[in-house]
């Protein structure tokens, strides 16, 4: 199973969301390699413990920060992270309960999914961060 492979596209140009996404990628490919290593249930559960409790907290600093600049489509960016959190706790709960993972079905859908969401969602969140940033202070209030 491929791991998800890191591009130059993928940079936001926030430090702090781009700094979080390689963490992120760090997570999401140890948990590839534990559900294709045959370690068994305890690894794999383990690894997705760990993906889904950091990616809350990415989710809640992308978060703060919408809430921060009144992002004006953080709505819609906010309800694609609680579905993919929803999605991640069902497979865990699934994952736990003995049931079978179906690996690469899983695998390409977390990749698309981070690399969809990057692209689109988070690289706007990160364009409307500069643009404020950049803002006249007398313009921000
Ligand atoms: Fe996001």
């Amino acid at each position: 199973m491929a791991q998800f492979a890191w591009t130059d596209d993928l940079t936001t140009g926030s430090s702090l969301i781009d700094g979080d996404h390689r963490k992120l990628v760090e997570l999401v490919n140890a948990f590839f390699q534990a559900m294709q290593s045959g370690q068994g249930n305890a690894q794999v559960s383990k690894a997705m413990k760990h993906l889904i409790a950091y990616t809350g907290e990415h989710f809640a600093r992308e978060e703060a920060e919408m809430a921060r600049i009144q992002y004006v489509a953080a709505l819609a960016h906010r309800a694609e992270h609680t579905k993919l959190i929803k999605q991640l706790v069902e497979l865990k709960e699934m994952q736990d309960a003995g049931g079978r993972m179906n690996t690469p079905a899983v695998a390409d859908f977390l990749s698309l999914w981070l690399r969809e969401h990057i692209l689109a969602a988070d690289m706007k969140l990160a364009t409307a961060l500069k643009q404020r940033k950049s803002a006249p202070a007398q313009q921000l209030h």
